[in-house]
């Protein structure tokens, strides 16, 4: 495995940066959503980082759930428009206020997907919460409540997002030289 350094074009967004925007998020969610049922629900496996992050601000009452999904032609860097349900919620969430937790939101056909299935189970409301936004790349109409960064369109990685599943770990958010990245095995 290569160490990110190898192929780290550039540091988007620093740790201290992340974490004073998420604060700001933090806030603002807990002001809107006092007094209501709130359910945060964290699309696996991109958005933990940030959703753990996110509810250690929130100054009021909320559960979590998460649901993973995946683009059909699993390996590619761009989501096809379909997606299917690769794990579903544990409880329910009808009457509930449900804030989805996303780590990206590029072509924006994963987060559509998952509010048209969201809703056909009557929550209370579902809004969007994402850290990222690659706005230039949207090919479907996503209403984003809650915008951490918007970001140029470059493939990025660490803070929940991967590289072929490695670099979740890093505490920023990277941007990759292609030429430079070795996938594994
Ligand atoms: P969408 O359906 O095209 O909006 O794709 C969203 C998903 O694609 C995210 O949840 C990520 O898993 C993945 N994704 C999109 N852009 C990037 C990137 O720059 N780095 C890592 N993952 C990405
Ligand atoms: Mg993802």
């Amino acid at each position: 495995m290569q160490h990110y350094h190898d192929f780290l074009q550039e540091i988007l967004i620093e740790e201290d940066i992340l974490q004073a925007r998420i604060r700001e998020l933090g806030a603002e969610i807990s002001r809107d959503y006092e007094g209501k049922p709130l359910m945060l629900v964290c699309i696996l496996r991109g958005g933990v980082m940030f959703l753990t992050d996110l509810m250690r601000t929130l100054t009021i009452p909320h559960t979590i759930d998460f649901m993973a999904v995946s683009s059909y032609g699993a390996g590619a860097r761009q989501s096809s428009g379909q997606v299917r349900i690769t794990l579903d919620l544990q409880t329910s969430i009808e009457d509930k206020d449900v804030l989805l937790v996303e780590d990206i939101i590029d072509s924006g056909y994963t987060i559509s997907s998952v509010i048209d299935l969201l809703r056909t189970r009557q929550p209370a409301s579902v809004r969007v919460c994402t850290l990222l936004d690659k706005a230039i790349r949207r090919e479907t109409e996503v209403p984003i409540d809650y915008r951490g960064f918007e970001i140029p369109n470059k493939f990025v990685f660490g803070y929940g997002l991967d590289l072929d599943e490695y670099y979740r770990n890093l505490p920023f958010v990277g941007i990759v030289r292609p030429d430079r990245y070795i996938p594994p095995d």
